[in-house]
């Protein structure tokens, strides 16, 4: 590739810089929760005032709000995130997510589209493994949604207390903000939470040594004697009370231990006691069609009793497609997730990510967000991402120069997406992933959004403020084409991805892992999140949204745990 070889070779003393930094920084430490134990110690038997299914992003803020004034039993299907650096420390992003094994915190999936994704597998879910971004939902969305807004900003007060951080900005982010701002994206809001018009520095999980915080870290706030967390606890039905002439009341789960022995616990009797399902987007949906609840026709081929013909379950599926341009860079860039957002009036939001990835004491070069190795292969159309492609497009891509790791991506979400799909089971286990579809750019309004949102791109990419971070001979069209093809693993060029915008977004679609829905509000659930036609069972996570909130959405989902469960405690008291 000519332009790979034209790159300066003289920045590696940066780059071991930034190896030992992070060689040497320590796990995050561990709280050494008491309340914290493996499922194979818990009792064949228990009984709880709320079950909750899943130690997600929602599910630990819920769980630890709602141990202050009655017990809690908290059920994760995977492990500990604490003392495990591939989790911790942000420059190891994508190693958890490029580990297939079965123990890894990600489980890979692959859409139906063929886009390669990953849902969380540990306790604090997806914010074990996400980019960090922390940025609340807007105004408007906290009205549509019905929500009640002083308690919304006291959840969030309450989530951000604890996980929530300033980023430092370094040259590279301060370049695409203010060139995010040149091109028009006003005004400059400075650093804030709040979703706003506008350019902005959002906040972090990672705190200024690097480290994450996670949605565990909420469990702090938990009252240890009313709360039990079970690691490795998968839950594999609910337990339903169905007498003739009233509706079916949840009273207890199914789970199953490391040993593989099967434990049941039941919900104490009382009026506000409750199963509550947190098991994200992928495992709610597929939870409620275990236990009964969902479309008929995919309850009876895989021989489980109907106990409510549901058909929306499962339905409302959506992903925001990620489109990102690789540009190349004549000077040293610091090792960035995302820490500034231009929020756009034409329903796209544009962020950036830079350098090069490690992961402690390994030497595999990576790009982070954008590595073949943890399945973001732009330079293949998505239904061609094979496992092949990928493990091929890894090889290449140390073949290159360690020049060709210096730069960054400059990246478009899409706002809602209206385009949805579906969800579909493939076997009754909830270590197996169901089959999804989330239908990318089927709408021509999202292909519009993300049409304009490479528009914007270039005109950061364009601006004064980026110029010292581009090599200005390599037009745009030729920076298009190598994300489309050359850079990342020298393949042969796409000849289709330059010819047109619209095929270029088709062709690069790759996730943000902001995939939403299954259990949507006003369809599965009310605007209580209890499951219509069910007693005493909720859905609170990521799987009820119809749009994501916010420009990303793990500040509401945490704020969201935090809120219900305030409120379900109130519930309690009246
Ligand atoms: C790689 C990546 C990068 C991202 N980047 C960002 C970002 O920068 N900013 C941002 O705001 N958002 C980001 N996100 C999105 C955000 O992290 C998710 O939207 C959010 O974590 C979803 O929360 P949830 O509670 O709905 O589900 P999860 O957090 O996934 O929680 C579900 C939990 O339930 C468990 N579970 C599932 N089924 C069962 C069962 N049957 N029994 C027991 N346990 C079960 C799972 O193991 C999991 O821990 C990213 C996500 C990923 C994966
Ligand atoms: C971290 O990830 C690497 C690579 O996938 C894996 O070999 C290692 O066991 C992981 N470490 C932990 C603590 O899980
Ligand atoms: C919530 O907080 C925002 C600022 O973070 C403020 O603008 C808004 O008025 C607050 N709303 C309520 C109802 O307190
Ligand atoms: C984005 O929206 C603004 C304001 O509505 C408009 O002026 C601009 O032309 C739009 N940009 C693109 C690329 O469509
Ligand atoms: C981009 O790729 C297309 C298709 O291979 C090619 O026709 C075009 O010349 C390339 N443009 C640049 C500037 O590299
Ligand atoms: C490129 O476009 C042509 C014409 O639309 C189509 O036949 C071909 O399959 C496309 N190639 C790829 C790799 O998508
Ligand atoms: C705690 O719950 C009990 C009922 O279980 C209720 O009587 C009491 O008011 C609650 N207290 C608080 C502070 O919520």
């Amino acid at each position: 590739m000519a332009a790979v070889s034209r790159w300066p070779e003289n920045v590696v003393v940066f780059l071991y810089a930034v190896f030992f930094f992070h060689t040497f920084s320590s796990a995050q430490r561990d709280p050494g929760y008491t309340f914290m134990h493996q499922a194979t110690t818990a009792p064949i038997v228990s009984y709880y005032d709320y079950i909750i299914v899943g130690g997600g992003t929602a599910g630990c803020p819920l769980a630890a709000t709602l141990s202050q004034n009655s017990s809690v039993l908290l059920l994760e299907r995977g492990g500990s995130p604490y003392g495990n650096t591939n989790i911790t420390d942000l420059a190891a992003f994508g190693v958890a997510l490029s580990d297939l094994s079965p123990t890894s915190p990600a489980q890979r999936f692959v859409s139906e589209d063929g886009v390669v994704s990953a849902r969380a597998r540990v306790l604090g879910g997806g914010s074990c493994l996400n980019a960090g971004f922390y940025s609340r939902a807007g105004h408007d969305y906290v009205r549509l949604a019905g929500w009640d807004a002083r308690l919304v900003n006291e959840s969030y007060q309450w989530v951000e207390k604890v996980v929530a951080f300033q980023p430092q900005m370094k040259q590279w982010q301060s370049a695409v903000r203010d060139g995010l701002v040149e091109a028009g994206i006003r005004p400059y809001n400075g650093f804030t939470y709040d979703h706003m018009y506008g350019t902005k520095v959002g906040g972090t999980i990672f705190d200024q040594n690097g480290h994450r915080h996670t949605a565990a870290d909420l469990l702090q706030y938990a009252n240890p004697s009313g709360l039990t967390v079970l690691l490795h606890a998968p839950v594999h039905q609910i337990l339903f009370n169905n007498q003739e002439g009233s509706k079916p009341k949840a009273h207890g789960v199914i789970f199953m231990d490391a040993n593989g022995l099967s434990h049941r616990a039941y919900l104490n009797r009382g009026p506000n006691n409750e199963v509550i399902v947190s098991s994200g987007a992928l495992g709610s949906p597929q939870l409620l069609m275990f236990s009964g609840i969902g479309p008929k026709e995919q309850l009876d081929a895989h021989n489980i009793p109907v106990l409510l013909d549901q058909p929306l379950v499962g339905l409302g599926m959506s992903d925001n497609p990620m489109n990102a341009v690789f540009v190349p860079s004549p000077q040293p860039v610091e090792v960035s997730l995302i820490e500034v957002v231009g929020i756009t009036h034409n329903g796209t939001y544009i962020e950036a990510a830079s350098g090069e990835n490690f992961a402690s004491g390994t030497r595999t070069r990576d790009y982070g967000m954008f590595s073949p190795r943890i399945g973001q292969l732009s330079t293949l159309p998505p239904k061609q991402r094979t496992q092949e492609a990928i493990d091929k497009a890894v090889e290449d891509m140390q073949a290159l120069p360690q020049s060709a790791f210096l730069g960054g991506f400059i990246l478009e979400k899409i706002m809602g997406p209206v385009s949805t799909g579906h969800l579909e089971l493939t076997s009754r286990s909830p270590n197996d992933n169901p089959l999804v579809t989330f239908n990318y750019f089927k709408e021509p309004e999202d292909l519009q959004r993300c049409v304009d949102g490479m528009k914007i791109i270039e005109n950061v990419i364009e601006s004064n403020s980026f110029s010292s971070f581009r090599f200005h001979y390599l037009s745009i069209v030729t920076l298009l084409n190598m994300t489309a093809s050359s850079p990342i693993n020298l393949l042969p060029k796409h000849a289709n991805a330059s010819r047109s915008l619209e095929q270029f977004c088709k062709d690069t679609v790759m996730t943000i892992w902001h995939f939403h829905g299954g259990c949507v509000v006003g369809r599965v659930v009310d605007h209580d999140y209890k499951v219509m036609g069910i007693d005493s069972l909720r859905v609170i996570d990521g799987s009820t949204f119809r749009n994501s909130p916010g420009t990303n959405p793990q500040a509401s989902v945490m704020m969201l745990g935090r809120y219900m469960g305030v409120k379900m405690l109130r519930q309690r008291s009246t």
